[in-house]
């Protein structure tokens, strides 16, 4: 076993969680994370060795018919890091399901004329995070209103269009293909693109990723469920949507998983009018995804939205939250609930945005851009008559 004194920050033992002073020697000769070779004690290192040693076979295999050696020469790599950070080979890490990410193309460029947010260049949001829209729920005139009606059509347009793609054997990086060239060709800017360094136009989630997956080299799977969220910017505002979407005969859980979060959304937008407490919409969602015997994911929320793509308020789907102030007719905002077959708890991937369930098991989420009317609410990203009939419990 290696020495570790020089080890900058302090690594858990593999086997028993406790401050690691040693290194697998094997693996610091095939040069694999230092975080999977890290061992307390020699008797911990030896416990874990019938185990442990298959590390090294799957990692000379791989090296061996690296197929991502030829991916790699057309600048497919890893995301290993929220950021810009590449790499060829996959980081160890703690898997909590079967999912595993794929490499990912290098970013698509979007045409000059394209009117661009602030990110689009540096990766940096500049007036977003500065803005007062963050405390302050702002009342849109008529004139940004229309602009979002319009916005919001063509993120509907573009989603559908990518919801007709989907089958066994498209990978999600062809979806984001679809995705990066619909929006162009009608005039915006994809909103994920580079906002804070996500790497790509949409966000693709698979079974047990709860949101933002990184389209990838990953061929879909006959039984997958698959989440696009397509997000556009046009005439100065945001328009946000996204939808689950079964990849062939999938099982009769995720059925239900699919089917009730859709309800769980339709149940909150039908609350949603002049006087109403944002609080209120976590309390429908829990109520019913609790009574299907599902969970609700507490670490992202829906939105306010508009000429910035997130502001305030922030509207949590889950029960018993502390979400401030009651609805305005002018406000708009993101109703986005993501529901869990199992537990609530969430997990990062190392590329600093999948977030996965804790458990393993599958999540589905739907999400729309609502405008607060006199009367009640406009679902800004609404299904057109031209819209794929993809949801078997839209028929009846
Ligand atoms: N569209 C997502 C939402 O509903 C946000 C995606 S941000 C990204 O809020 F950077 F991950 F793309
Ligand atoms: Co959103
Ligand atoms: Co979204």
């Amino acid at each position: 076993m290696a020495g570790g004194s020089d080890v900058a920050e302090m690594l858990s033992c593999v086997k028993c969680g406790k401050p690691a002073h040693l290194q697998c020697p094997k693996c610091v000769d095939l040069k694999l994370p230092r975080e999977g070779a890290a061992f307390c004690t020699q008797d911990c290192f030896k416990d874990s060795w019938s185990s442990h040693k298959s590390v090294h076979l799957k990692a000379k295999l791989s090296s061996v018919g690296d197929k991502n050696s030829d991916l790699a020469s057309e600048g497919w790599l890893y995301c290993v890091k929220r950021g810009r950070g590449r790499d060829s080979k996959l980081p160890y890490f703690d898997w909590t399901g079967s999912l595993r990410p794929y490499p990912i193309s290098i970013m698509r460029t979007v045409p000059a004329h394209i009117e661009k947010p602030d990110w689009a260049v540096d990766g940096i949001p500049k007036v977003e995070p500065n803005s007062d829209l963050q405390h302050r729920v702002e009342i849109k005139t008529p004139d940004q209103i229309e602009r979002m009606r319009e916005t919001c059509r063509i993120a509907r347009e573009v989603l559908d269009a990518a919801a007709r793609m989907i089958r066994p054997g498209v990978t999600t990086d062809e979806i984001d293909r679809v995705v990066h060239e619909a929006t162009i060709a009608a005039g915006g800017y994809p909103s994920p693109l580079n906002y804070h360094f996500f790497p790509k136009s949409c966000c693709t989630s698979i079974n047990e990723v709860i949101c933002h997956g990184i389209p990838d080299a990953r061929k879909l799977e006959d039984g997958d469920i698959v989440n696009v969220d397509v997000t556009v910017y046009y005439k100065g505002v945001h328009g946000d949507l996204n939808e689950t979407y079964f990849v062939g005969n999938v099982d009769e859980a995720s059925r239900h998983l699919v089917q009730c979060t859709y309800e769980c959304l339709e149940k909150a937008i039908s609350i949603v009018k002049p006087g109403v407490r944002f609080r209120e919409i976590g309390e429908v969602i829990n109520r019913h995804a609790s009574m299907s015997g599902l969970s609700v994911v507490k670490s992202y929320c829906g939105h306010g939205i508009g000429e910035l793509f997130h502001c305030a308020p922030n509207i949590p789907h889950y029960g018993r939250n502390k979400a401030v102030g009651v609805m305005k007719a002018g406000q708009t905002f993101t109703i986005e609930p993501m529901i869990n077959a199992g537990v609530w708890r969430d997990v990062m991937w190392p590329d600093g945005w999948t977030a996965v369930t804790a458990d393993g098991k599958r999540s589905a989420q739907f999400e729309h851009t609502l405008l607060v009317t006199e009367t009640g609410v406009e679902v800004l990203t609404g299904r057109l008559p031209s819209s794929p009939d993809v949801f078997p419990w839209l028929n009846k």
